[in-house]
């Protein structure tokens, strides 16, 4: 979310706020994150999210990209916070994941119950049930467990905690305060956890990574740049580097502002049932004109649409198929109601396959093989 301070000077970004980003490109300026065009030239990575710029910007990924085909020690860390139900957002990180699985990197995931209970204020036993949920849509997604590490903030031993106490001395109060406005207890020790999430890695004791690389959505920016800072401030006593950051754009509600955990009426949710898709999708704020004979004559504007974002982001894999269905929007050659049909078949075959995978994996079988739930 944006937020302008009273003189009208500061902006922020707010990782717990329910609001769309309206500008990337302002984004890119005002917090110095790099653009993905100049890496795009240089380096192939080859997932439509970066061809398409759904991926839009990074902070030293092409460094950890170096230390990748160097054959370094590298590592793949994102988090999770369980409010919530996992939805189509939620799936462009395990697309993410599965990405960087593909290619050989080492994978370690943070479901976040410590900051779900202490700032969304659900219980603890929801957090750990919906945590529990985000990891085992994450392998039906086709997240390879075998190859990931899953944990819980709590569940994690003295010297990741020791880091969150070792953190809050070099940190100032004005420095919380310019990058994230609000500094309830509450969010300053999430922000600090999510610092030891980020470095916890470089610790010899997890494995010495010093090249980690974390794909987000771009709301959490304000998490890396603490971690970023908190990494040079400990790199004589810890030996720590500053982490590499991956930024994607956010999935919009069907409403056009952002797909929240926390407005479930307009995400789409991952094990959404049938009757529920269609009626979302039919009702969804798209690019379209006021009439039928107007749209017709000027098209769609499919850029304002967020059936387009579903198309973009996860129904259609094929650049040319998807350039096509822009030109039927923009020369007016198909209407929303027909290209809302067609959305939606393809959305249910997405969400079928996912909900069929779901079914063949046992709880169990995750408890036993990939992650314990915490006592309470
Ligand atoms: N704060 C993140 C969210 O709201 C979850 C999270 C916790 C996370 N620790 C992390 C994300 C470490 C990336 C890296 O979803
Ligand atoms: Fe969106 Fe399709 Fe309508 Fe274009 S025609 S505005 S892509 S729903």
């Amino acid at each position: 979310m944006w937020l302008t301070g009273d003189l009208g000077v500061t902006t922020r970004l707010d990782p717990w706020g329910h609001h769309a980003i309206e500008d990337y490109e302002k984004l890119i300026v005002e917090f110095g994150i790099t653009s993905i065009d100049k890496l795009l030239a240089q380096y192939t990575v080859d997932h439509s999210y970066f061809t398409r710029r759904v991926i839009f910007g990074h902070r030293d990924l092409d460094s950890w990209l170096n230390a990748f085909s160097r054959g370094d020690k590298t590592a793949v860390l994102t988090g999770f916070m369980p409010s919530g139900y996992p939805h189509l957002g939620t799936a462009m990180v395990y697309e993410e994941l599965k990405y960087f699985q593909k290619k050989g990197a080492f994978i370690k995931v943070a479901i976040a119950d410590a900051e779900a209970y202490a700032v969304r204020r659900e219980s603890r036993s929801d957090v750990i049930q919906r945590g529990f949920d985000f990891v085992v849509h994450a392998i039906a997604w086709g997240v390879d467990p075998e190859r990931a590490e899953f944990y819980y903030q709590t569940e994690m031993p003295s010297s990741y905690y020791r880091l969150i106490q070792m953190f809050s001395r070099k940190i100032t109060q004005a420095e919380m305060e310019a990058i994230y406005g609000d500094l309830a207890p509450a969010k300053v020790i999430s922000a600090l956890t999510q610092a030891a999430d980020i470095l916890h890695l470089q610790l010899d004791e997890f494995g010495g990574y010093k090249y980690v690389v974390v794909p987000v959505g771009v709301d959490q920016d304000p998490h890396i740049r603490l971690a970023r800072d908190i990494a040079d401030r400990f790199k004589s006593e810890l030996g720590f580097e500053r982490p590499a950051s991956l930024y994607h754009r956010l999935i919009r509600g069907l409403d056009g502002n952002k797909m929240s955990k926390s407005r479930p009426e307009y995400a789409i949710h991952l094990n959404e049932p049938k009757e529920l898709l269609e009626k979302k999708v039919m009702n969804a704020l798209t690019g379209g004109r006021a009439t039928a004979e107007e749209q017709r004559r000027l098209g769609g504007e499919p850029w304002k649409c967020t059936i387009f974002e579903l198309y973009t982001y996860h129904l259609v894999k094929d650049d040319k198929q998807l350039e096509e269905i822009r030109q039927e929007c923009i020369t007016g050659r198909i209407l929303c109601g027909a290209c809302k049909k067609r959305a939606l078949v393809l959305l249910m075959e997405l969400l079928r396959e996912h909900q069929d995978n779901l079914r063949d994996i046992t709880e169990r079988r995750v408890v036993e093989k990939v992650l314990k739930k915490p006592s309470f």
